[in-house]
């Protein structure tokens, strides 16, 4: 198959790379200059565990290569991908789709045979009619199938769960389209991958739903944390507890600083104006979105709390700045608000992430970022765990104790026991699990 992705980001990117590992011809477009210049070199703009070796074997090979050009790679196509973001209108939450229009505009004008216009953007319901309807009004005559395809890789193991995915959801009524899309994933269905096929508004609708509910289940697990905060239980066995019936599932259902990344937030913020649009709201998916917002910067009292609330000229090691580990993604990372928050209280902030540093400076480029977890905590009155990245998972506590300025230890991510760090001398708090008390 000749396919076009437009939009080589997290997900043009990985699409594109696992697309042409199945043998397809991928032509990845994007308009950002020097994202494809890179990619031609060799270069991987994105931090994608086996992301690199993947674009490199099939860029060799020839069937995957990159452009800005999008006009003359779409001619002969026989799918296009739309994988351009879609991110919060500014102002109101709605999802901002002018990225999506502006490139089926090109599209439009560029379309000559048979070709299958798939939405892979998250987009919500009803955009899938107005992409069509652009298309055939600005080249009536265009033989077009418009279908949605959402995407559910999650960043940090998006190869993986492209080439192994839960279900892959096709939403169409057109049987040309269903054997195009049939084709390309065919690969993935002799793997035993579930396909999908249903309407388009209810692929669209899917894909809104799934996020919704994956961030109901974490806020919804933050809030039973901080009762058992209070009532001396801990949130690890409840987790445990209910999630081993099945009914309910272990999984998004760990306790931490409130969920971050280019997709929860915005997705239920863009979720819940359709619904109020619509005259439904949903007023479950309102809550989760507004508790968790507050949650972000509210963990910065938690930080503060050993220090008897003031944290004025203190220094505060941050571990983990991108907003889940294996990602170099910043977007609506919880360390943005929390680092926001201990500044203001009048804080000084080191940081250290293992990867994400660089995406860090061009958002909080006023802190100060250190070469390791030691540097990071050499000076420090209180050392924060935000994200919870493998190499955190050992630290040497006996060389923190020697740079540390106080031994106060705060683990968002409940990544360490107690007991274990509570006996070496720290004062250690976590999340959701009976906190011992405090100086
Ligand atoms: N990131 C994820 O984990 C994830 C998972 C599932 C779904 N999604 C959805 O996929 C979509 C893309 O997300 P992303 O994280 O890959 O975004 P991204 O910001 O990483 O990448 C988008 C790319 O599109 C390019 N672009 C924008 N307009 C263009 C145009 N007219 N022509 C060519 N290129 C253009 C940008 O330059 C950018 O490189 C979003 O709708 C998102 O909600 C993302």
């Amino acid at each position: 198959m000749r396919i076009v992705i437009v939009g080589t980001g997290y997900v043009g990117l990985v699409s594109g790379a696992c697309l042409s590992d199945f043998g397809h011809h991928v032509t990845c477009v994007d308009k950002d200059e020097q994202k494809i210049a890179s990619l031609r070199r060799g270069e991987i703009p994105i931090f994608e565990p086996d992301l690199q070796r993947l674009v490199q074997i099939n860029a060799a090979a020839g069937r995957l290569v990159f452009t800005t050009e999008l006009i003359t790679s779409v001619v002969d196509a026989e799918a296009i991908f739309i994988a351009v973001g879609t991110p919060s209108r500014r102002g109101d939450g709605h999802a901002d789709l002018s990225y999506v229009y502006a490139a089926v505009q090109d599209i439009a004008k560029a379309i000559q045979r048979f070709t299958v216009v798939i939405t892979k953007s998250t987009v919500p319901v009803g955009t899938g009619d107005e992409v069509e309807r652009l298309i055939k009004q600005l080249n009536p005559s265009a033989d077009i199938a418009v279908v949605s395809n959402p995407e559910f890789l999650r960043e940090g193991a998006a190869v993986r769960d492209f080439k192994h995915p839960d279900r892959i959801v096709v939403g169409t009524d057109d049987e040309r389209a269903r054997k195009v899309l049939g084709e390309i994933y065919r690969p993935l269905y002799l793997n035993r991958a579930p396909i999908m096929y249903t309407g388009r508004r209810t692929a669209e609708l899917i894909k809104y739903a799934a996020n919704a509910f994956l961030a109901t289940k974490i806020a919804f697990i933050n809030e039973i944390a901080d009762l058992a905060e209070k009532v001396d239980a801990n949130v690890q066995e409840i987790a445990r507890g209910i999630g081993m019936d099945n009914r309910i599932g272990s999984k998004f259902l760990h306790a931490g600083p409130g969920y971050g990344g280019s997709c929860f937030p915005k997705d239920t913020r863009a979720l819940i104006k359709t619904a109020q649009d619509a005259g439904v709201p949903l007023r479950i998916v309102e809550t989760v979105n507004s508790t968790n917002d507050i949650r972000k910067r509210a963990m910065a009292r938690k930080v503060a709390a050993p220090f008897h609330g003031n944290i004025r000229g203190k220094v505060i090691a941050v571990l983990g700045l991108t907003f889940k580990p294996n990602t170099d993604d910043m977007r609506e990372a919880p360390s943005i608000p929390l680092i926001t928050a201990l500044r203001d209280m009048g804080a000084t902030i080191k940081a250290f992430d293992p990867v994400g540093m660089e995406q860090a400076r061009s958002e909080m480029p006023d802190i100060t970022y250190c070469d390791d977890p030691y540097a990071c905590a050499d000076g420090a009155d209180a050392l924060v765990i935000v994200t919870e990245w493998e190499q955190f998972r050992a630290l040497d506590f006996d060389r923190l104790k020697r740079v540390m300025a106080s031994l106060v230890v705060i683990d968002l991510r409940n990544i360490y026991d107690p007991d274990e760090i509570t006996n070496r001398g720290y004062l250690y708090q976590s999340v959701g699990r009976a906190n011992k008390p405090m100086y």
